[in-house]
């Protein structure tokens, strides 16, 4: 008993300055001096500080722990894990000092004028999770040495002039990506092809770069991402099939891409898509028919104008109840009486217009237009006196069959087209209807042609 009380109590002993032995090793370096000269070092590369906010406050009477935008942790240790410095208007470079913040795990210097190439050391950040350059002036490339970073979640470089391509091998270094958003610099190259370790990834953007290339099959491996945006580039090719593995995407944003493509169906399968832009390509084939078809009707907005898709309205896209923009406008039309009328645009008023273009082929700009008489004034007056007279000569010839019911078919068109540009906006009928009201005159006329 007696001997078993002594060991305890010396081992006890032991195990406590084992702990000061480890407290103390962590005080043997001087970290506070040195995170406090990165940051004065920081602070000499500014070139401009417009509010005097880092010369007033980053001065040494004060620890840099209580400086502006600056937080420690560690106490006892005073070691900086976080520099925000958003929106100061702030110019200067980042100095390679900022490599030795060696427990930095967010550093936001989003919205200022910050410019350069972004320093190798950056790489010795191994805790670094957050990582945003928003809006700033930095060129050159990301440097390699970010590959060092694998804790790394969010890299938000969008809005500058950095260059370069970047690696396949992005996702196997950094493996815990959350976000990536890299729109609107100067990237060029093929857009990197290895997607499958990035399995965490949520916010992936190359928006208005010079990316080119296919967009990758493994795009599909990324079932976590709900953002994804690849326009302004310029690739090629098609939409890949895994893309319905996307099962939580919300907004696909592949506007002026120059995609030659058909649009898989299976696209519309992803329950959680509320945005597709595909305007400005070359899209071909024609629109699923079963659009809005099953259960999940959540699609609110649908741009496809500027493409070459053929074909008519799906069958049950009055059923795509959240529906509130679907774009059409500009793509081929298919003729009138075999499959219905395909060109539809963003709001309902534009919606009514373009039904009264296509049947009368007049723009309201055409020259019989005064401020007296409008296309739409136009038509309603040929719905009382003659609706033939508005109809276009070459959609319709008297002597054709079904001549009666085309007529009588356009005439609701009109119609609803006048419903649709009411003068003032609360007298609209709203897109869905619309939509749901087209697809019942097209109904009506096919029976009649039984
Ligand atoms: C560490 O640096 C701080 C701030 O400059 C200073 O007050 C402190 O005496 C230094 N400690 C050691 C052990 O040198
Ligand atoms: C801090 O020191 C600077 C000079 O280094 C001085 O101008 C300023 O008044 C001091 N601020 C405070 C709060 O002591
Ligand atoms: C620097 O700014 C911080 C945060 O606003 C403030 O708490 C601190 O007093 C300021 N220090 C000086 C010297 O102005
Ligand atoms: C960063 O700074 C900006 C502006 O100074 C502030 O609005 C924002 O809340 C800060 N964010 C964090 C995480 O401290
Ligand atoms: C980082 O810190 C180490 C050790 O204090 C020092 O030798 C080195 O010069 C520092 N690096 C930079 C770029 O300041
Ligand atoms: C950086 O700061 C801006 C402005 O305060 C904020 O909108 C943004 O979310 C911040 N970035 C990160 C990664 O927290
Ligand atoms: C980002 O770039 C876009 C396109 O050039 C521009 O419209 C936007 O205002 C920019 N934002 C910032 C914060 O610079
Ligand atoms: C990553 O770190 C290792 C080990 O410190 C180093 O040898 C290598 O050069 C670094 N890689 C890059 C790309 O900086
Ligand atoms: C990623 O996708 C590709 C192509 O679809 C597939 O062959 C690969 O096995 C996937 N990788 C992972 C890690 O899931
Ligand atoms: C657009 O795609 C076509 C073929 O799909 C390709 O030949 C052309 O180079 C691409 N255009 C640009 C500007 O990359
Ligand atoms: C579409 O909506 C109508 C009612 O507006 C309903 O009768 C029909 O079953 C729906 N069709 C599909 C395929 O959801
Ligand atoms: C247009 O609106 C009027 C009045 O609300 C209504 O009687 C008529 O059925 C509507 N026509 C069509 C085709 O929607």
């Amino acid at each position: 008993m007696e001997k078993f009380s002594t060991t305890f109590f010396s081992l006890a002993s032991v195990l406590i300055s084992m702990q000061c032995l480890i407290a103390l090793g962590g005080g043997a370096t001087n970290y506070t001096t040195s995170d406090e000269s990165v940051l004065l070092a920081f602070k000499s590369h500014l070139t401009y500080d417009p509010n005097h906010i880092l010369a007033a406050n980053w001065t040494t009477n004060t620890s840099f722990c209580h400086w502006l935008g600056v937080s420690c942790c560690c106490r006892g240790q005073n070691r900086v894990t976080s520099l925000n410095l958003s929106n100061m208007g702030l110019q200067g470079t980042i100095p390679p000092q900022i490599g030795n913040l060696s427990f930095l795990t967010n550093f936001n210097i989003s919205f200022n004028h910050f410019n350069g190439h972004l320093p190798a050391e950056l790489g010795q950040l191994r805790r670094l999770k957050e990582f945003d350059l928003y809006g700033n002036d930095f060129s050159g490339e990301i440097p390699t040495s970010i590959f060092n970073v694998s804790a790394i979640q969010w890299i938000n470089v969008a809005n500058n002039s950095l260059s370069g391509s970047l690696s396949d091998y992005m996702c196997s270094h950094l493996p815990k990506l959350r976000v990536l958003w890299l729109s609107y610099n100067e990237f060029v190259g093929d857009v990197p092809s290895k997607w499958g370790e990035c399995r965490e990834l949520q916010y992936l953007s190359f928006f208005g770069n010079k990316f080119t290339g296919f967009i990758p099959r493994s795009i599909g491996n990324l079932t976590m991402l709900k953002k994804l945006y690849l326009g302004q580039n310029n690739l090629q090719g098609e939409l890949p099939l895994e893309m319905e593995n996307l099962r939580s995407l919300e907004i696909l944003g592949l506007r002026s891409a120059n995609l030659t493509s058909s649009i898989p169906s299976s696209l519309f399968n992803i329950s959680s898509l509320k945005e597709l832009y595909l305007l400005e390509n070359q899209l071909f084939g024609s629109l699923p028919m079963d659009i809005c078809s099953s259960d999940v009707h959540g699609l609110e907005f649908l741009a496809l104008q500027h493409n070459q898709l053929t074909g008519s309205i799906p069958r049950y896209v009055g059923n795509c109840t959240s529906l509130r923009v679907l774009d059409l406008s500009d793509n081929k039309l298919s003729e009138y009486g075999q499959e219905g009328l395909v060109s539809t645009k963003c709001d309902v008023y534009s919606f009514g217009i373009m039904m009264m273009e296509v049947f009368t082929r007049k723009k309201p700009t055409d020259e019989m237009f005064t401020s007296d008489l409008s296309l739409s004034r136009w038509v309603s007056e040929a719905l009382v006196k003659g609706v033939t007279q508005a109809i276009d000569s070459r959609l319709i010839r008297k002597d054709e069959e079904h001549f009666f019911a085309k007529v009588s078919c356009v005439s609701s068109i009109f119609e609803l087209a006048l419903n649709c540009t009411a003068e003032s906006p609360e007298n609209r009928i709203n897109i869905k209807h619309a939509l749901a009201l087209l697809q019942k005159i097209r109904l009506k006329f096919l029976a009649k042609l039984q």
